[in-house]
Parts: structure tokens; sequence; C-alpha cells
């Protein structure tokens, strides 16, 4: 049995109208008394939870409070308004060359390293620091392949707070750790992979020496819902129709999560009907496929893998911690998962990069994965896709040269440069 259903009904527990549910038991919790990232009865995932959920007309409605990107949703978010650099409001390309190849009725890439930072991670972390203000913590804390240190450590700058982050190390691309350095993080490289940074992470939260801002924490998740949220009306309002798939890569699985849980509350105000839910479908590494593993064997858990390897540094995890809300997302929306080689992920960078698009590896596993499903024919032709990419190419400008042409050293003299040209 799990709690997914959104119900409005509001428990004794709540303030202002939210609370937390736990998915496992049910169990209810206040939403900022205390601090928790699971159940107290069965350490089952929390979701948060609201008395009065908006319907699309509801957004960006209240002039009182500021509305661009994500807070434009904030009907849908536990306050008003966060602290804001701002985020959201990202561009949903066209890609007519890469739609026309692959073969599907239409095809927008959803581009989230246009976010401040240049990942989706700042959309949670522009809720989950105004909540760890709401519970009055002075010390923020995340394990990360990369992106969410970059996003906790411009956030907690920005609100005033120390920033701690547990990096794998030798395993994060530069940009990332470039920009928690600059933004003045305490970053401690960890002699072990991702998810044993989680561990210690969440081992200190535990011990009250930091307030834990990894995709465990619910109110992350809260500020990635409106990825979903900004698709369905984009692509609403240039298509005139609402997707019949989101692809999208999946590491911790909190964004398979976030959206799952746009879809359900969207359905419970009605704003959407059921058989209008895009198809939730995951992609990861093949050297780091947990989540397709479960999906493949009809699992309702994934089973952790301790060697992971992936070019795709971003998506280098081997145990999705939300595999329990987004495993029945990707099912109850009818979607799948699919693995990719590290070849396939470097095609697709480039395929997005002939388009204009410029991602980091772990955001072209959409596209490749896309690319795959749709020559096993588990996508059809007649299919409206939405792909996310999820990080800016200048994250990992390593990868970028490796993928990328080399640079020609010459003279510098135009008759040479002209010779150069012609040889
Ligand atoms: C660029 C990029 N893509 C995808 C992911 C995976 O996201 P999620 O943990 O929501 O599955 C991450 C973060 O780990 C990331 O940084
Ligand atoms: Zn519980």
């Amino acid at each position: 049995m799990s709690y997914l259903e959104i119900t409005q009904e509001e428990p004794a527990e709540a303030t202002d109208g939210v609370w937390l549910t736990c998915i496992e038991c049910g169990e209810h919790f206040p939403p900022f008394a205390g601090i928790r990232y699971t159940c107290d009865e069965c350490e089952g995932l929390l979701e948060v939870r609201y008395a009065d959920l908006p319907t699309f007309a509801d957004f960006g409605d209240d002039e009182s409070a500021f509305h661009g990107g994500v807070w434009r949703y904030s009907d849908a978010l536990p306050f008003d308004e966060g602290v804001s650099l701002p985020e959201g409001d990202t561009p949903l390309h066209n890609v007519p060359r890469l739609e026309d190849e692959i073969g599907v009725e239409r095809l927008r890439v959803k581009h989230e390293g246009m976010n401040p930072t240049g990942s989706f991670k700042d959309r949670g972390m522009t809720v989950g620091v105004r909540v760890a203000q709401a519970v009055g913590v002075d010390r923020l804390a995340c394990a990360s392949t990369g992106n969410t240190s970059a996003a906790l450590s411009a956030y907690g700058s920005r609100a005033g707070l120390e920033v701690l982050v547990l990096l794998p190390a030798g395993k994060v691309a530069a940009g990332k750790i470039a920009q928690a350095s600059l933004h003045g993080a305490r970053i401690l490289e960890v002699d072990g992979n991702f998810d044993r940074c989680l561990d210690i992470v969440k081992d200190l939260a535990d011990r009250g020496e930091a307030y834990l801002l990894n995709s465990l924490n619910p109110f992350r998740l809260e500020g990635q819902k409106t990825i979903g949220l900004e698709i369905m009306e984009q692509f609403m309002a240039e298509e005139g129709d609402f997707p019949d798939r989101i692809v999208l890569p999946v590491g911790n699985a909190g964004n398979t999560a976030a959206l799952y849980k746009a879809f359900r509350e969207l359905e419970a105000t009605g704003a959407i009907d059921e058989d209008q839910i895009p198809k939730i479908t995951g992609v990861q590494a093949e050297g780091s496929a947990p989540m397709v593993e479960a999906i493949e064997e009809g699992w309702d858990h994934i089973e952790r893998w301790d060697d992971v390897e992936t070019k795709a540094t971003a998506i280098r995890i081997g145990n999705p911690v939300n595999a329990p809300k987004a495993l029945p997302g990707v099912r109850e929306t009818g979607g799948t998962a699919v693995a990719v080689t590290d070849a396939e992920i470097t095609d697709a960078q480039r395929s997005l990069a002939e388009e204009g698009v410029g991602v980091e590896p772990a955001s072209a596993a959409s596209i490749a994965g896309l690319r795959k499903l749709r020559e096993e024919g588990v996508v059809d032709t007649d299919e409206q896709v939405v792909c996310l990419t999820t990080g800016h190419l200048l994250k990992d400008p390593d990868a970028a040269a490796e993928a990328g042409t080399d640079p020609e050293p010459v003279p510098a003299d135009t008759d040479d440069v002209l010779d150069h040209l012609r040889s």
C-alpha cells in the first residue's frame, strides 16, 4: 500500500494548509515544526501536501507577490516567495532536424541548463533554502555529483547561510566545482562515490550538524515540480495540446518523482484528465542503471549498484533515493525506462549542439534514450515528445571539448591562415 494519492483533506498537523504525508504509511507531520526528511514512524519518503491546490487559471494571478519563473506557481508551493535569483521560465526549444531524424510528430527540448546556475537544481533550491530559513538553521549541506552543490552554494550564499558540500573525489565536472568554490562553499572531496557522500551527509543531518538539501528533502521536489507545470503550460500555448511523453535523465530520480507529483496534483484539481498525463520516461547510462533494471524486472524497489561508471557524471548514481516515488510515476503514467551507452550520449550531445542547444552529457541522455526507444518501436511516430535537458554545456567543458572539434594552431598571419584553411 502506498499513499501517493493526492488528498486535500487537511489533517490537524497542517500549518496554513500545508503538511507532510508519508507515502509508505500515510502518517501526517507538521511542515516546519521540527526537522525531518523521512517518516518518524517508518522512514518512508515524505510528500508535501496542500489543502487548496490551484488549477492553471490560478497560476500567476497574485499581483502582490513576485511571480517570475518558479514563483509564478506559488499557489502550488509552500510559500509565496523564496530566495530567488530568479529561476525557471526556461526555453522550450524547437529542434526540427532532430525531430525529423528521430521521427516523432513533435519534439521540443526543455532546456533547464538556462537556469541561473545552469541546471534545474535552482528550482529546488529556491524553495528548499526558503524552508531552511523557516525552520531556522544556519548550515546547509548536500552530497552532489556537482550541480546540486553549485545551486546550493549560490542560493545558500544569497541567503547568508553556511554551505557544506560533499563531492565524490575526481568525479565532478570542472564547471560545477568552480561554481561551488566561487560562491564560497566548504567543499569536502570524499574518497568514495556519490551514494557514499549521501550516506555521510544524511548521517550529519541526523546528528543535527546541517540541514539536508538533497532531493530526499521533500521541499526541493516542490520547486522541481514546476518543470512539469511549465512544460504543460508552454506546450499547450504553443502546440494547442499537452505532450504525450516527457523523456528525462535519471540520477536520484528527483525530477521523475517531481513530475509525477505535478501531474497527480493537476489531475486532483481537474485541471487535466488522467489520460492527459504525459508518459514519464527515464533514461540512465548503462554503467549506472538501477532504475532501468527495476522497471525491466517489474520490481517495486531498486537494488543499489555499488559500482557505477559513466562519463555523464551528473547521473553516476547507484542508489536513486526517490525510487519509491519515481517507480510508480513511470509505471502509472505508462512510461518506461531505458539505458544508453556513453557513446550514444555523446552522439546525442553533438546532435543537440548542431541545433544550437549546448548541454552537458547527462542531459543528452534524454535525446539518446528517445532515439533508442523510437528505433525499438516503443515510442510511436505520432507522439508529441518533450525531452528534458538538465544542465548547461559549460558545466563540463572537458566533455564538450572531447565531443567537439579540436582547435587548430595557426601562425598570426592572414596568408598563413588562408593556406591553412585551403590545405
Ligand atoms: C545535469 C543533471 N541531470 C540529471 C540529474 C539527475 O536528476 P535526478 O536526481 O532528479 O534524477 C542531475 C543530478 O543529479 C544532473 O545534475
Ligand atoms: Zn511512514
